[in-house]
């Protein structure tokens, strides 16, 4: 980890119009600075930095922040990342915080690896460049290729010379050890039989060279291509896994299309490394390769960061089409809207750039995008026009990947379109949906009992603001209070509660005790009990209108509630409703919202929620208190004290806690 200490110093140095004026043409106006939008595609400038205050402000985005925050924003990098690109750009050492030898060992190791990838990287590029050899046949290969001069060191392309060891004697002679040439593939050892020292061999001897960058722009591998026509040879060779190549969480050419994904708010998906760059070229910057596989979900978070929308593009030949679609429902699960485009028979991205002008190119994938549900119906009800067996397959098929988007109001509108596409009644598709969900629910049920399911669902719940994700657990908590009281207010639940009686022996102790309560009323009278009020200006306004409303009438009714609310809340309300319906069966099953089965589940619930905001509250308060305590100036008897009785109730708290989690 980064020391708190390096930390202050970047912030402490960075000017903001400098690390801004990297990225964007600043004009002084006044006190401050202005410019064009980086995060959108304006005319008039209405991007504003203020060095006095050291923030930035883009009025068109809505987007602001300090001077960390525009770099993640920009470059899309982690806290972390930010940190380290501004200590470099103002030369400060990193001061990492004490770790462990094992864990300084690791961070060591993967340093120096990728110290030897980035070598390489510039090695086989020299050589590409400044070699006889490597202008020969790497360079000419590429510009045959269609590539400019201007791509080929854009993508930092290279050349392996075709001799057994020359890049590891290069790499050797400027002090790279051995031992992370191996370890990042770069060099294959082979042990010789005697005492004699091990052979070394370059494993993209005569290759021309891809190197693949991280998100950040650091050098983890390489793809490696053959220009002979060995029929032997594997045409396309990569660095095999390592401390810093992990195939399943990279994604070839983000780094130089990051900028372009955010901003076109889409990302075309294309087979391989001669797609992305031909593409690019093209003028299409948005596109990224999952080197030959179906993306992995790791790949897709990556992604998801910078986007939502992904549109996956199709060689011509249909043959490999069946089996590549099976894999895209991965990417609806993720919540991600998906498009097919393929490409005419015999042409994929590559061959299909190339041969076309950017407007030809633009207008094809705007045209040829269809939305992949509706793409894949239409391809299986052809398929199965004439087999009744087949239909009922296709049906299932069409209706699993239906079930995977999270959304419900989504999958509702698929749900009837392609009862259109394949001439089905609706009810036919809801009545099959159902089954799958109540399937797979059951499935997942299994595994995650109780407790477990609840925080499962507090994972997956996704703030709407990057803001609101710094204080996360008391704001889902205090979103679950306002869910249960949308969903459960109005239902009577038996509630356990623990409460200090005496035993025969005559001792204190916990002991057991049920009550028959409504749920609303168990919220209000807990929560009032510690003078908890909810933090979050959506949360209680909504809490104090539902506490009325429930008080007011037997008769709650949540689509009037609703629609009584301002705009504001009531967005507030549906996005609520919204998170959870990607958790419950489907719709048709919560017009009973509150099965009877569910009562014990529902108790729990409540329990577990309100105990577990009392107890982060406390511990929150305990905190300040012990903080005070710090202060040497002062006595704190009487903070001591209450800290005691603040202990003795997290305790108690925490017990309960215990109880209604086993
Ligand atoms: N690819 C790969 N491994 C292979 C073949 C292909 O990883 N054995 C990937 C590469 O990333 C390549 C893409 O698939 O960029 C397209 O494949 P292909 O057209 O066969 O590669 P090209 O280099 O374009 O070969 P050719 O000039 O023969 O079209
Ligand atoms: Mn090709």
């Amino acid at each position: 980890m980064i020391s708190k200490n390096t930390i202050d110093k970047v912030y402490e140095t960075a000017r903001i119009e400098e690390v801004i004026g990297d990225f964007v043409q600043l004009k002084k106006s006044g006190a401050n600075f202005k410019g064009l939008s980086p995060f959108t595609d304006e005319r008039s400038p209405s991007f504003m930095v203020s060095p006095v205050k050291q923030i930035w402000k883009d009025f068109s985005s809505g987007k602001g922040g300090n001077v960390v925050a525009f770099v993640m924003e920009h470059e899309h990098f982690t806290y972390p990342e930010a940190i380290r690109y501004l200590a470099k750009k103002y030369q400060i050492e990193i001061e990492e915080t004490i770790q462990s030898d094992e864990q300084k060992e690791a961070a060591d190791e993967r340093e120096s690896m990728y110290l030897v990838s980035e070598f390489a990287a510039r090695y086989f590029s020299e050589i590409l460049w400044a070699s006889a050899a490597g202008q020969a046949i790497g360079l000419s290969y590429f510009r045959e290729r269609g590539f400019t001069d201007e791509t080929i060191k854009k993508f930092g392309l290279g050349y392996c010379l075709d001799e057994w060891d020359g890049f590891t004697k290069a790499a050797i002679d400027k002090k790279y050890d051995l031992k992370y040439l191996e370890a990042t593939g770069l060099t294959i050892v082979k042990p010789t039989n005697e005492q004699a020292t091990a052979k070394t061999f370059d494993r993209f001897k005569g290759r021309v060279m891809f190197p693949i960058h991280s998100m950040s722009g650091r050098v983890l591998g390489f793809g490696g291509r053959i220009l002979t026509q060995d029929k032997k040879a594997a045409k396309y060779l990569n660095s095999p896994e390592s401390g810093i190549y992990n195939k399943s969480k990279v994604l070839y050419g983000i780094y130089m299309a990051k900028q372009a994904i955010a901003k076109q708010d889409n990302c075309y998906l294309v087979e391989g490394y001669t797609d992305v760059i031909q593409m690019h070229q093209s003028g299409i910057h948005n596109v990224v390769s999952s080197s030959g596989t179906a993306l992995t979900s790791d790949q897709i978070r990556l992604l998801s960061r910078l986007t939502k929308n992904i549109t996956v593009l199709f060689d011509g030949d249909a043959a490999g089409l069946r089996a590549s679609i099976r894999g895209i429902d991965l990417i609806l699960e993720q919540g991600m809207n998906v498009k097919i485009c393929t490409f005419p028979e015999g042409e994929d991205p590559d061959s299909f750039s190339k041969k076309h002008s950017l407007e030809v190119l633009s207008a094809y994938l705007e045209r040829e995008s269809q939305d992949f549900i509706q793409f894949k119906a239409s391809i299986l009800v052809k398929e199965a026009a004439n087999d009744p067996v087949k239909r009922a397959e296709t049906i299932r098929d069409i209706v699993g990947s239906i079930a995977k988007i999270p959304d419900a109001i989504q999958r509702e509108v698929y749900l009837q379109s392609c009862a259109q596409i394949m001439d089905i009644s609706e009810q036919v598709l809801y009545n099959t949906l159902a089954q799958v969900s109540k399937k797979e629910a059951n499935a997942k049920g299994v595994a995650q009992k109780n407790g477990a399911a609840a925080e499962e669902r507090f994972k997956v719940v996704k703030p709407e603001t990057p803001e609101v994700e710094k204080l996360n657990v008391q704001w889902i908590l205090e979103k679950k209070i306002i869910e249960i009281l949308l969903l459960y207010g109005n239902h009577k639940a038996t509630f356990e509660d623990l409460i200090l009686a005496s035993n025969e022996a005559g001792e204190l102790v916990l002991t057991p005790k049920k009550v028959e309560q409504k749920v609303f009323e168990k919220v209000y009278l807990d929560l009032q009990e510690d003078e908890i009020e909810l933090t979050q200006d959506h949360f209680k306004g909504i809490y104090f209108k539902l506490i009325e409303s429930f008080n007011q009438s037997e008769n709650f009714d949540l689509t009037v509630f609703i629609r009584n609310q301002s705009e504001e809340l009531s967005a507030a309300i549906s996005s609520i409703l919204m998170e959870e319906e990607k958790y419950s069966l489907g719709q048709w099953e919560k017009k009973d919202i509150f099965p009877k089965n569910k009562a014990l589940g529902v108790s729990q619930l409540v329990t577990e929620t309100i105990l577990s905001l009392r107890c982060f509250l406390i511990k929150k308060r305990m905190g300040v208190m012990q903080e005070t305590t710090r202060d040497i100036e002062k006595d704190h008897r009487e903070v001591k004290e209450e800290l005691v009785s603040y202990l003795q109730l997290y305790t108690l708290l925490n017990k309960k806690l215990n109880r209604v989690l086993s």
